[in-house]
């Protein structure tokens, strides 16, 4: 072969590999042409459910990062258990937790019921997360979409992939790097914390059953421990118990986070241990002092956990019910 035509034959495999590279990736605009309203009709079910119940919008966004963590956002977090499967949803680091399955369903049903078998349930979860930061008066940002839903679902798997409150610096590092996140992505994404709320089971220890020679997280701010105390008696064995995070503005995605952080009031380890790290307790100073920078930064990382491990193209599934798997 002469040199010109081997030039030829490489260029074709080079368009013919970024032509392929481009069907698997994401489409900003996916249902444009196949289901005009997807995402407002989504935005429509996530406002129906903040104004029923505003904690609905925090719960939205931890099941975007609870789903896109555990085998990519492919939906796998909505799957029912079976007889004879244990899924996701039913693990401790999900049940009793994990919020905001209904706003998905109402979705789903309405969706199906325009356009069925077109809008996967994946997508439908990343929508609902940015809605819900933008109901809570985050900066909104376009959601690239095109994912398809998976077909498998297991517990164990959130063990490994979803980090537990009691993460130090380090483990959180190591565990978001395993996802291709820079440690100041992780801060970023941390910042999710401005909403919602927390089972009490999830900072228990830091009170009442610390360590050797302490009871209580002497990182913990002695008045914030008190009346986490009085909220939380020990002994106090109800699974069912919650308080705010973030009790400035539980319901608005702002930057107070990193301000609790810097009184000492994050709510779990693994929010207070930011300050243990010089880098980490630089990027909790900026974030608290510059809002929009912190609002811009999260928009992009929250678009960048939309991609991890994403099916697209024929892989996958587009589920008729979010919580189970196409027969
Ligand atoms: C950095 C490691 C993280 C840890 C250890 C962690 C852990 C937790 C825990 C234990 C809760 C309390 C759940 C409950 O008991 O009701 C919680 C709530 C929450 N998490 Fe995280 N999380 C982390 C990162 C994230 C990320 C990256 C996001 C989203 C981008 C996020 C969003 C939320 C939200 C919005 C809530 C409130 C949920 C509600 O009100 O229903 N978290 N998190
Ligand atoms: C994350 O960890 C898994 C399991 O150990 C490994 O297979 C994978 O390659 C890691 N990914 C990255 C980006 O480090
Ligand atoms: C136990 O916790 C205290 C207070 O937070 C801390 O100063 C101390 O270093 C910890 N001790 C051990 C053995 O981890």
């Amino acid at each position: 072969m002469r040199p010109q035509n081997l030039n030829c034959v490489s260029l074709v495999l080079i368009v013919a590999l970024l032509c392929q590279s481009v069907h698997s990736q994401l489409q900003v605009g996916f249902y444009t042409t196949s289901c005009t309203l997807a995402e407002l009709i989504v935005k429509d079910e996530v406002r129906k459910g903040f104004f029923k119940n505003p904690g609905v919008a925090a719960g939205l966004v931890r099941l975007h990062f609870h789903d896109c963590f555990v085998r990519g956002c492919d939906a796998s977090v909505l799957i029912d258990s079976t007889s004879s499967n244990k899924a996701e949803k039913d693990s401790p680091a999900n049940n009793p937790s994990l919020r905001g399955f209904e706003v998905i369903d109402s979705a789903k049903a309405r969706l199906e019921a325009v356009c069925r078998g077109v809008v996967s349930c994946a997508d439908i979860v990343a929508f609902a997360a940015r809605d819900s930061i933008e109901i809570t008066k985050g900066l909104g940002y376009i959601v690239p979409a095109g994912r398809r839903d998976g077909r498998i679902s297991q517990a164990s798997d959130t063990f490994t992939n979803l980090p537990p409150p009691s993460f130090n610096v380090d483990q959180l590092s190591k565990l978001f790097a395993n996802k291709s996140f820079t440690q100041e992505e992780m801060v970023t994404l941390s910042g999710a914390h401005t909403i919602g709320r927390s089972h009490c089971t999830a900072f228990s220890n830091r009170l009442y059953n610390f360590n050797r020679t302490s009871r209580q997280d002497q990182s913990l701010d002695p008045p914030y421990a008190a009346q986490l105390k009085q909220q939380y008696p020990q002994g106090n064995t109800s699974p069912n118990l919650v308080v705010p995070m973030n009790p400035a503005s539980p319901a608005v995605t702002d930057t107070s986070y990193y301000a609790d952080i810097l009184t000492n009031r994050g709510l779990f380890t693994s929010d207070q241990t930011l300050l243990t790290n010089s880098a980490t307790a630089n990027q909790v100073n900026q974030n608290a002092k510059m809002p929009f920078l912190w609002r811009t930064k999260f928009a992009s990382a929250m678009v960048k956990m939309g991609k991890l491990e994403v099916l697209t193209g024929n892989t996958g599934e587009i589920r008729a019910n979010c919580r189970v798997i196409n027969s």
